[in-house]
């Protein structure tokens, strides 16, 4: 090696600005294994306090992003769009919104990720159908964008490994919620795909990594502008993470939602309205915004009219189901969980907010994520949530039902859950899904 790690690490903990060599040598040599994980876990422990320059930012992304190949989409007729979305609980619009704009027409190549801290992950999710196997080759990636216009699948060895590994790593170092690494892990992997556009979903609030409004805001400046730098076009949603998005958090439970959804099926909870709602909104509007910036509408609003007959048609299910074929997943096998635990609440009130974090922290303790990267997930395991905030609620009225494969461990939540759920007398006003859009 010709370089020493740990002075790298020490220049990045007392503040310097590191070269693109240093970060090159760095993430290369953690990517093939001459670096281990201890320095790589120092490194970005260091990065996290002391943050990264636009510079640093850009020589990390650009690291990242030929640590494997680029991959060719020259061959795929039409606009090549995706999404990304900073994480949240119960974040599951990729299983909608891809079919959606798949059975359109535009072709979308997805690489995803596994949940990440105690936000869930859309391969996570896609591999609880028995059989969906999201490891296919580069060529079966690029056939199946041709024939189909969908294919999802995660960093390999080939496309973007030293996300892979740094993703796995940042996951159980309490090292996520740090713009640069985030900036540089979403779009090395974005840029991998050889898509020309991309829509980001970009969350605030209480469930998101960056909390405040005014950072995401931030955050998705700097995303924008290295997806300009390259030359995508590029969109964003900043949407609101103080609940979960949905009826459920969990992967086999998330997927079951998404099929719901796009079975156009709607859930009435205790408090009166549909609890697909805003995961179907969501939806249908990044829906809009990858159809508009991949031209097959002359507006945000026609766009939309486009996704929703999509959806309501049966189309973007359609889609789905062709999406498990490709993938050898057999979706009429997805798993239910066999045991259901339901917190009742304790009181009447209105629902005055959720500690959204805290309840994707209540998911990993249930093993819907993971706390070492060598934890297996139970597929089953999750939260429904039957109330939202501004919600009034009685005492006794069903507030969440925890599921999984292990009786004690899915009851042993319950104080934890219920602490994440402040009622108060006052009545409150959710604050709405969609903040702002910045194209
Ligand atoms: N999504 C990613 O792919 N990476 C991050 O760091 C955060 C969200």
């Amino acid at each position: 090696m010709s370089f020493l790690p740990a002075e790298i690490i020490k220049r990045k903990r007392n503040g310097f600005v590191l070269s693109e060599r240093e970060i090159a040598d760095f993430v290369l040599g953690y990517t093939d294994g001459s670096v281990p994980d201890y320095q790589m876990s120092a490194l970005l422990m260091a990065i996290y306090f002391q943050g990264m320059s636009e510079s640093e930012t850009l020589s990390l992304t650009k690291t990242m992003l030929h640590s494997g190949v680029v991959v060719d989409l020259s061959s795929v007729p039409n606009f090549k769009v995706d999404k990304h979305s900073t994480g949240g609980v119960g974040d599951k619009t990729s299983l909608i919104l891809g079919p959606i704009v798949a059975s359109l027409g535009l072709p979308v190549p997805m690489i995803s990720g596994r949940g990440l801290g105690h936000t869930g992950g859309t391969l996570d999710k896609l591999e609880s159908i028995p059989g969906f196997n999201t490891q296919l080759s580069i060529d079966q990636f690029i056939q199946s964008l041709r024939k189909d216009q969908i294919c999802f699948i995660g960093q390999t060895k080939e496309i973007c490994p030293a996300d892979k590994k740094i993703y796995a790593l940042r996951d159980v170092t309490a090292t996520i919620e740090s713009l640069p690494l985030i900036c540089a892990s979403i779009m090395s992997k974005k840029l991998a795909e050889g898509i020309d556009g991309l829509v980001l979903d970009v969350k605030f609030g209480s469930g998101a990594f960056m909390k405040d409004p005014v950072k995401s805001e931030e955050l998705a400046e700097r995303l924008m502008a290295i997806a300009r730098g390259h030359g995508k076009k590029v969109a964003t949603l900043i949407t609101n993470m103080d609940q979960p998005l949905g009826r459920y958090a969990g992967n086999s439970l998330e997927v079951a939602e998404c099929v719901s959804i796009m079975k156009n099926e709607v859930h009435v909870g205790p408090c009166g309205y549909d609890l697909y709602a805003d995961t179907r909104e969501l939806s249908l509007q990044l829906s809009a915004q990858m159809l508009w910036l991949g031209g097959a509408a002359a507006s945000v609003e026609k766009a939309y009219v486009l996704a929703l007959g999509a959806l309501e048609s049966g189309r973007a299910f359609e889609k789905f189901e062709q999406l498990c074929r490709i993938h050898s997943g057999r979706l009429s096998e997805l798993p239910k969980s066999p045991f259901r635990f339901d917190i009742e609440s304790s009181e009447s009130g209105f629902i005055q907010s959720m500690n959204t974090e805290s309840i994707g922290v209540a998911g990993i303790q249930i093993r819907a994520g993971r706390s070492k990267t060598t934890d297996v997930i139970e597929p089953t395991a999750g939260i429904e949530f039957h109330a939202k905030v501004g919600d009034r609620i009685e005492k006794g009225q069903p507030l969440f039902s925890v599921y999984g494969a292990d009786q004690a461990l899915i009851r042993s939540t319950e104080k934890f859950l219920r602490a994440t759920t402040l009622i108060g007398d006052q009545k409150v006003n959710p604050q709405p899904l969609i903040l702002k859009t910045l194209s």
